[in-house]
């Protein structure tokens, strides 16, 4: 008896250290994993490493996460609405939890392209496996995908064709008031920045738990926020 429990202490041991490495390792955003849509071969890129650096990452935005990116100024982006939602509500430019999704997703950034201390490094070589939606390397890799019409449904490059173009998303930058627009208590689960919805309220770069890296489930996202449409 006193065997078994050792044994069952042991696997859950070992369960509980995958789980720690589990989440983001085998979603589309391990960019090191070769069964993936873009990957590298580079024996010194690292799962992290294409967005996070230990030291000397990027400051042009407070809140940039210790971000081994760069890409274009808030102010390059077209805002939904013209910069009102129907409620009155300001749709503000892209703050720092888009932008970063927006280093990789404009389509005007090279995938393999990072940076320390505002310098580029030389760009990984990124191999593109069927299913996957990026060619070539360097800046403009997403640009033959920039146009909806190529791909039926899924798109990974949300700024379309010139990579600006926000104004046919859900709004990001913008406040989250209760009341506005059928929204109740913001859910646990959705994290505000600065009292504001960006890219990664709705989304958790890190898990893919609910595809396509959501917070919640798919089905019942929407309503989690506006509880009360
Ligand atoms: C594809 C890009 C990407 C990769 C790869 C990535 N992250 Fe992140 N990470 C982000 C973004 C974007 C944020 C900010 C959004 C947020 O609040 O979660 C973030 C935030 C974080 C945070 C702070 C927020 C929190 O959860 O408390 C930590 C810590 C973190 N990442 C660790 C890691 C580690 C460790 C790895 C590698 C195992 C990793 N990340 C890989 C994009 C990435
Ligand atoms: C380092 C570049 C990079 C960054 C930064 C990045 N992504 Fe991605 N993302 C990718 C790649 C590459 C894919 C796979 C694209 C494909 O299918 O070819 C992807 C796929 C996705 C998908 C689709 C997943 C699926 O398979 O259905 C979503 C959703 C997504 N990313 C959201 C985000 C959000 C939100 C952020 C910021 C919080 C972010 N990404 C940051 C590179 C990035
Ligand atoms: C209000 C919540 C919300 C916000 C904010 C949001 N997304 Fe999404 N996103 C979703 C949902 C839900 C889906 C899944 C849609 C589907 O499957 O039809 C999705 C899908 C995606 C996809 C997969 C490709 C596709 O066409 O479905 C990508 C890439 C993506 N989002 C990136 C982003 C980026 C980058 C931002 C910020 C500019 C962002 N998202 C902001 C909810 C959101
Ligand atoms: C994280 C919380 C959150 C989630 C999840 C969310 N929204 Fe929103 N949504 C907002 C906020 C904040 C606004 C701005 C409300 C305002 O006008 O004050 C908004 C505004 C809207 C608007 C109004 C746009 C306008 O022009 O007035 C629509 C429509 C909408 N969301 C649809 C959706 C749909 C569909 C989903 C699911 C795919 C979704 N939302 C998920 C927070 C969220």
């Amino acid at each position: 008896m006193k065997k078994v429990f050792i044994l069952l202490a042991a696997v859950l041991f070992i369960a509980a250290g995958t789980a720690a490495f589990g989440a983001i390792s085998t979603t589309p955003h391990n960019l090191t994993l070769n069964t993936n849509p873009v990957y590298t071969s580079s024996s010194t890129a690292t799962l992290c490493g294409f967005c996070h650096i230990p030291h000397g990452g990027n400051t042009a935005v407070a809140g940039l996460p210790l971000w081994a990116r760069q890409g274009q100024a808030a102010s390059f982006y077209s805002v939904y609405g013209g910069g009102t939602t129907l409620a009155g509500t300001t749709v503000n430019a892209p703050g720092a939890n888009s932008l970063t999704c927006l280093t990789c997703h404009d389509g005007t950034v090279g995938v393999g392209i990072t940076y320390k201390n505002g310098v580029a490094a030389t760009p990984y070589t990124m191999t593109t496996n069927t299913g996957g939606h990026i060619t070539g390397n360097g800046a403009l890799d997403w640009a033959g995908y920039n146009s909806d019409a190529t791909l039926s449904g899924y798109n990974p490059v949300i700024g379309g064709s010139a990579g600006d173009d926000l104004t046919n998303d859900h709004p990001v930058g913008v406040v989250y008031t209760v009341g506005s627009a059928g929204l109740g208590t913001a859910p646990s689960w959705a994290k505000l920045y600065s009292s504001r919805v960006e890219c990664a309220s709705c989304h958790d770069p890190h898990d893919m738990t609910n595809d396509p890296f959501l917070r919640a489930p798919a089905a019942t996202i929407c309503q989690g926020c506006h509880s009360t449409k």
